[in-house]
């Protein structure tokens, strides 16, 4: 079975309490679950991760690109390390596993800081503003883009 790995970066273990202005009332572990049952729906295994650590989350997806079963693609948010991190822009363009970026909030409409995203640069997609349901429609791009390459 394929799978995908769904990476979250810092602070995005607190969902659930953190701003929930902002980012809502889900927790990190309920999108985990529902992402892992829509993702056997596409015939996937649905894997994840989080850490509060750069380094970590690039040694995810550098695991990722070595995975078995075979890893095809990542969902990653990671956090306030979209808008700083050049690490793990170059992570993503080292392992060439196709990449679907996933902002529970809409980074556009806030401050200027948080438009400008490293991670856009090399991912296939970029989904924000829709909450948790951007996770899902990130599954959709991501299955959508490997059937159109195999
Ligand atoms: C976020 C947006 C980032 O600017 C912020 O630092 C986060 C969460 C989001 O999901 O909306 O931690 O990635």
């Amino acid at each position: 079975m394929k799978s995908v790995l769904i990476l979250n970066g810092p602070n995005l273990n607190l969902l659930g309490t953190r701003q929930v202005e902002i980012y809502g009332k889900t927790t990190l572990e309920q999108i985990i679950e529902r992402c892992r049952h829509y993702g056997r729906s596409l015939g996937f295994e649905v894997k994840d991760a989080q850490s509060n650590h750069e380094g970590a989350l690039i040694n995810f997806i550098q695991a990722a690109a070595e995975a078995e079963p075979h890893v095809v693609g990542i969902i990653l948010n990671a956090g306030a390390y979209t808008h700083t991190s050049i690490a793990i822009m170059d992570a993503i363009s080292s392992v060439g596993l196709p990449v679907v970026e996933v902002h529970l909030s809409d980074i556009q409409a806030r401050e200027p800081f948080r438009q400008f995203s490293y991670i856009s640069r090399v991912a296939i997609a970029q989904i924000c503003g829709k909450g948790p349901d951007g996770y899902i429609e990130a599954l959709d791009i991501l299955a959508k883009h490997v059937q159109s390459q195999s």
